[in-house]
């Protein structure tokens, strides 16, 4: 099915997007601060109560990093280039969280030593080099959460640790000089079940419950993650209805006595105000009575559509031209077999479609332009145009 543009952006912010993709050349992300800005409101409004600590991750464009510094966003940080590039913004280290619990020593102390003080950890090793590195820090360890089935981009299995080494590692983080500042999780990118939250914000409460009974340790704050949906071709409940589920479990688990709650949103601020604009390449089929044609496009695996892997990301997908479609499979312009976007799902373009036509991907202001290679095949790295 081809995706239709009113579904997904009012017409006013479609024509602009689209205008402006019309003058560049091909392959592109068109990337709407307007909506990026709006998207951000929204998550602001549906969670007043909470921090957010944008995951630089999903697209660390200056003009995005910029709105969120002006708005008083905290960042979540994965490694100390992304660091340097909100500090050399005018951030300081106390906006950030190194939020990945897979870093060395000598990255630890960099980030300390910008006046960092909030680390993820889900291990021993690295609580140890945290507390050489980083002494007297605050850290929050992160558990896993189940979720991986109904998440899109599942994140839960190589992060994160059960509830009783999380238990173990926040009275080792005291015994080591350490702050055992709070539990994080995340349930998994683009996560459908809401319900998924719940069972995660119970088993913190419990974790918290049990760590101030058992051993006197005053845990001050919980980290739901990112899992906020964006909008691709399977639909998700809207925010809104995420915020008020989510707020209901933490106020059921700890009522009046709420701790401080920190956000980590990526994708659902970012994927939705991003238009990457294509062009086909090749029109072809493999015999004469073929029933599918092969539609090669100059966008692929490679140039930052990392997530069609397992095809587990459906962007939605426009073309100007109409009349009778026929299902097709898509593939990127790279030598290399694996460049295929998407075969078992199939989407239906028109039968009219030529080399030259324009492809728009809708949804894809998240996760593509980190993703895309620096030289595969000698193609270049996504060009991002922030309008
Ligand atoms: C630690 C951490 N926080 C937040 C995010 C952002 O998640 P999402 O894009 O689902 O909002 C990620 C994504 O990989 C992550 O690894």
């Amino acid at each position: 099915m081809l995706s239709k543009p009113q579904d997904y952006y009012d017409a006013e912010t479609f024509a602009r997007i689209k205008n402006f993709a019309d003058q560049q050349e091909t392959p592109c992300l068109v990337f709407d601060t307007a909506t990026f800005t709006r998207q951000l409101d929204n998550l602001m409004g549906c969670f007043p109560y909470a921090k957010t600590y944008y995951a630089i991750k999903a697209n660390p464009a200056d003009e995005l990093l910029a709105i969120l510094r002006d708005r008083g966003c905290n960042f979540d940080v994965a490694s100390r280039y992304e660091l340097d590039k909100v500090l050399a913004m005018g951030v300081g280290g106390d906006r950030v969280s190194y939020g990945n619990t897979i870093k060395k020593s000598k990255d630890i102390r960099y980030f300390f030593e910008k006046g960092v003080n909030l680390f993820a950890t889900d291990s021993e090793a690295d609580l140890r080099n945290i507390a050489k590195a980083a002494p007297g820090a605050r850290v929050f360890v992160r558990i896993l959460t189940e979720g991986s089935q109904t998440a899109d981009w599942p994140l839960s299995r190589k992060f994160g640790c059960q509830v009783d080494m999380a238990l173990d590692l926040c009275i080792m983080a005291r015994d080591l000089g350490l702050v055992p500042y709070g539990i994080s999780f995340h349930v998994g990118s683009q996560q459908r079940d809401i319900g998924v939250w719940d069972s995660a914000i119970a088993k913190v409460k419990w974790i918290f419950e049990r760590l101030k009974d058992e051993d006197g340790i005053d845990l001050k704050m919980v980290n739901l993650g990112g899992g906020f949906p964006a909008n691709y071709i399977s639909r998700t409940n809207t925010l809104e209805v995420y915020a008020e589920e989510i707020t209901r479990f933490l106020k059921e688990d700890f009522g009046d006595d709420m701790p401080e709650i920190i956000l980590e949103p990526g994708r659902s601020l970012a994927a939705n105000a991003g238009i990457l604009v294509s062009e086909v390449v090749l029109v072809s089929r493999k015999n004469r009575t073929g029933l599918h044609r092969w539609v090669y496009t100059d966008i692929g695996k490679f140039g930052g559509f990392i997530e069609t892997m397992d095809e587990a990301i459906k962007y939605p997908l426009y073309v100007e031209k109409q009349g009778e479609c026929e299902e097709v499979v898509i593939a990127g312009p790279t030598c290399d077999s694996a460049d295929i976007l998407y075969e078992q799902y199939k989407y239906e373009l028109p039968l009219n479609l030529a080399s030259g036509d324009r492809m728009y991907w809708f949804s894809t202001g998240a996760y593509t332009t980190t993703y895309s290679a620096v030289e595969f095949n000698g193609f270049p790295p996504l060009k991002i145009y922030c309008i």
